[in-house]
């Protein structure tokens, strides 16, 4: 693909994961190639090709209930400001608008100057933090959780059901499903750090304990993208050593869907919801 030549969306399959994960890698996003997997299997991601190149991609990925998530907006740095983006969210806009489909998204503040003029609102804010080095203590011995009652749960704060979602990352090598008191999280791997989400607990001291007994049995470095309306939990994990990295705007394009029953503490993940 030559500077001047119109773009050619082409939509990817699952052989394209490794090239998605290059171009996240770029962006020193935290996806694994697992998570490249389940986009490219149970969503549809469109990208465009330089040769034999992925530089560019986006995914839209349909829950339950007339729900999707828009995220992997990926553009290589080469072929940035040339309107890619956003010839792209237009393409999963329009097969969400086939499919009559709520689209939402977790935008980074780069993503939200091109999602803004395409019609999204803003709706709840995120923090993503992160703990370079956690405590290697001896910890309250965590319960294993039930995936049925994470997705009990789920449904509850995001008022549609995500059980494939929840079920893959249960099944993957190194997730686990804990819980303490009345908190319970999900904890699964990434390309560098550990991410803990969703995350739903009673109260923010119950969600710091179990973040807290999670910490303590891990070696390398967490995240966990909390809502910024959490304020005592975000201010709890701060004074245990967590750093704010970085915030995400959700936004959503179409009408309103029911609200959910529960605020989280931390979501899933800002690809995911
Ligand atoms: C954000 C990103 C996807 C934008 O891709 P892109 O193809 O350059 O975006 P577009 O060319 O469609 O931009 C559309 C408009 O958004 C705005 N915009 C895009 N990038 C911008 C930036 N870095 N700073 C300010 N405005 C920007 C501009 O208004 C732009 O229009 P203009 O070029 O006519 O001024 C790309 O920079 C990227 O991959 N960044 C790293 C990953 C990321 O943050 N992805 C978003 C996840 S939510």
């Amino acid at each position: 693909m030559a500077d001047t030549e119109p773009v050619t969306i082409v939509v990817l399959g699952v052989d394209d994961a490794p090239a998605g994960l290059v171009l996240s890698t770029e962006a020193r996003w935290n996806q694994n190639e697992a998570d490249w997997r389940f986009f490219l299997t149970n969503g549809i991601v469109f990208g465009v090709r330089d040769g034999t190149d992925l530089v560019a991609t986006a995914a839209l990925l349909p829950y339950s209930a007339g729900n999707a998530w828009i995220s992997m907006v990926l553009v290589t740095e080469r072929w940035r400001r040339r309107g890619i983006a956003t010839r792209l969210v237009d393409a999963c806009l329009d097969a969400a608008r086939q499919g009559g489909l709520t689209t939402w998204l977790d935008a980074t503040p780069a993503g939200a100057t091109v999602y803004g003029p395409l019609g999204f609102t803003p709706t709840l804010q995120l923090r993503r933090l992160r703990l370079e080095h956690p405590r290697q203590e001896a910890s309250e011995t965590l319960a294993i959780g039930d995936l049925d009652a994470l997705n009990a749960r789920d449904r509850r704060a995001m008022a549609f059901e995500r059980n494939a979602l929840l079920a893959e990352f249960g099944a993957r090598a190194g997730s686990r499903i804990l819980s303490h008191d009345n908190a319970m999280a999900l904890v699964r791997d990434g390309r560098t750090a550990r991410h803990i989400g969703p995350l739903f607990a009673d109260s923010a001291e119950d969600a710091l304990a179990l973040v807290d007994a999670i910490s303590r049995t891990e070696t390398g470095p967490i995240l966990i993208d909390a809502i910024a309306s959490q304020e005592p939990f975000i201010a709890g994990l701060t004074g245990a050593g967590w750093n704010i990295e970085r915030p995400f705007q959700r936004m959503r394009f179409g009408r309103a869907t029911t609200q959910g029953e529960e605020l989280p503490f931390a979501v899933a993940g800002p690809e995911f919801g």
